[in-house]
């Protein structure tokens, strides 16, 4: 196993999982679901989902995935009994199925990221022409975008885990959260903000069961963390065996949810000033026109009342949103490309590039199809795989496994494990409450059970 990645340092795999979660699940996805979802009762769920279950989760991906140090589907197989083995296949290859969807739809919306930062430029140099085609959905567009991000993604995945990457996770995050809290201070500045804020920031308690609302606040809690499709039991898979895990996993946690507050706090306001400015966001019915777009028509809007400087913030926001989206998107690859490499015995850059091929595959169907299959496949891989494959990890941590080794995994790099708080809560929690909780979301929704 000589072959096998592990990140160099602490820092380097808090930066490498915090850029797998943080992404556009944070930026574009958040925002949207919270505009369409009524404000304040979203990010509350949200948040309190965050801490419920995905936490937890987190936990149960990175220890199982740090003890067996393989790809998911035969880290799973190595904490199973022989009864339990068909169970280990069914999930993990359900996972990869998963991540390799979520690529599908993702790099789209990446791929008009690169789009609107290449616009950006356009506009700065004059060439007006190019940014409108840049700027505008077209099939043309879509097509030559989610091909250059499939190249950068595979080329990515192709170097390996500390060349490949380490490299470009280590990179990004401060810059990100400076242009955003940059951002959110120009914001305040402009009328409709604070009704912004308003709406973000005050929940209305009564809503924060509808149905809808919890499924989808389910869904984006576990999307946002890149949890249920094995992304961080791979990643966990790379960490040596001296970190303190629970620590790693809170530290990664807290920043997400950090990153999708933040953003929130800049686009919902956007959103208000762009309507005091005339932009109709909303349609009759109350509903949000054109959601997928939202922050491709909201924050152009706001960056054009910047004048000559905007061009400039736009083409640094678009361009930060496109790296995000690559930390992002390599961690998805990384999860078929894993398996291919370890199970199938493939040399890395021949799995990244047949399985990045196959998945682009996908993507062009999506492309060409996009009003019948773009949400149904964001729907069907983060509302339902997503979470009922972390429930899947959660059974395998909780019940599978057995529980004096995986004490024996946490104390390493955390020796008084036995006697720690997490030790006291976290197992009985993924045992029991994870499961029950996201089976009530789920038999709720379904109309199956009322809370
Ligand atoms: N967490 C990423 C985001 O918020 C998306 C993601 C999902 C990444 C699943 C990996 C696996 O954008």
């Amino acid at each position: 196993m000589a072959a096998r990645g592990e990140f160099s340092s602490r820092m380097a795999f808090v930066l490498a999982a915090s850029g797998s979660a943080i992404g556009l699940g944070n930026i574009w996805g958040f925002p949207i679901k919270v505009a369409s979802n009524g404000g304040g009762a979203f990010v509350f769920t949200y948040v309190v989902l965050t801490f419920l279950l995905a936490y937890p989760i987190l936990m149960a991906e990175l220890v199982i995935g740090r003890h067996a140090k393989s790809d998911t589907v035969r880290s799973l197989v190595k904490i199973s009994s022989p009864g339990t083995k068909p169970l280990a296949f069914l999930t993990g290859y359900w996972g990869i199925l998963t991540a390799s969807l979520i690529l599908s739809f993702y790099a789209i919306v990446a791929g008009w990221m690169i789009a609107f930062g290449l616009g950006s430029a356009a506009d700065l140099f004059g060439a007006n022409q190019y940014s409108e085609w840049l700027t505008k959905f077209s099939l043309e567009r879509n097509l030559v975008f989610v091909t250059i991000f499939y190249v950068l993604t595979i080329g990515i995945v192709a170097n390996g885990v500390a060349a490949g990457i380490e490299k470009w996770s280590t990179r990004l995050m401060p810059t990100l959260i400076l242009l955003i809290l940059a951002l959110i201070a120009y914001i305040s500045t402009q009328d409709g903000a604070g009704e912004g804020w308003r709406v973000y920031l005050q929940p209305d308690f009564s809503r924060v069961l509808n149905p809808d609302l919890l499924i989808s606040a389910l869904g984006q809690a576990f999307f946002s963390l890149s949890l249920g499709v094995g992304t961080m039991m791979v990643y966990g898979s790379y960490i040596s065996k001296s970190e303190n895990l629970p620590r790693l996993g809170a530290t990664v946690a807290v920043m997400d949810i950090g990153i999708a507050f933040m953003a929130g706090l800049l686009v919902i306001p956007a959103v208000y000033v762009a309507q005091t400015n005339g932009v109709t966001i909303y349609n009759e019915a109350g509903a949000l026109i054109d959601s997928d777009g939202l922050i491709f028509n909201v924050l152009p809007a706001l960056f054009e009342t910047m004048g000559a400087a905007g061009v400039i913030v736009s083409l640094v926001f678009f361009t930060l949103m496109t790296i995000a989206a690559l930390t992002s998107s390599i961690s998805m690859l990384e999860v078929p490309v894993a398996h291919a490499q370890e199970s199938h015995g493939l040399s890395r850059k021949a799995a990244a590039w047949f399985v990045g091929a196959v998945i682009l595959t996908v993507s062009v169907v999506i492309v060409f199809n996009f009003s019948t299959l773009f949400t149904l496949v964001i729907d069907l891989t983060t509302k339902y795989s997503e979470p009922l494959i972390g429930i899947l990890f959660c059974l395998f941590a909780g019940w599978v496994w057995k529980r004096n080794e995986l004490l024996k995994e946490l104390q390493q790099g955390q020796p008084d494990m036995e006697n720690s708080l997490f030790w006291k809560i976290w197992p009985a929690y993924v045992r029991v409450v994870c499961p029950v909780i996201v089976l009530a979301v789920f038999m709720h929704s379904f109309g199956l059970l009322n809370l």
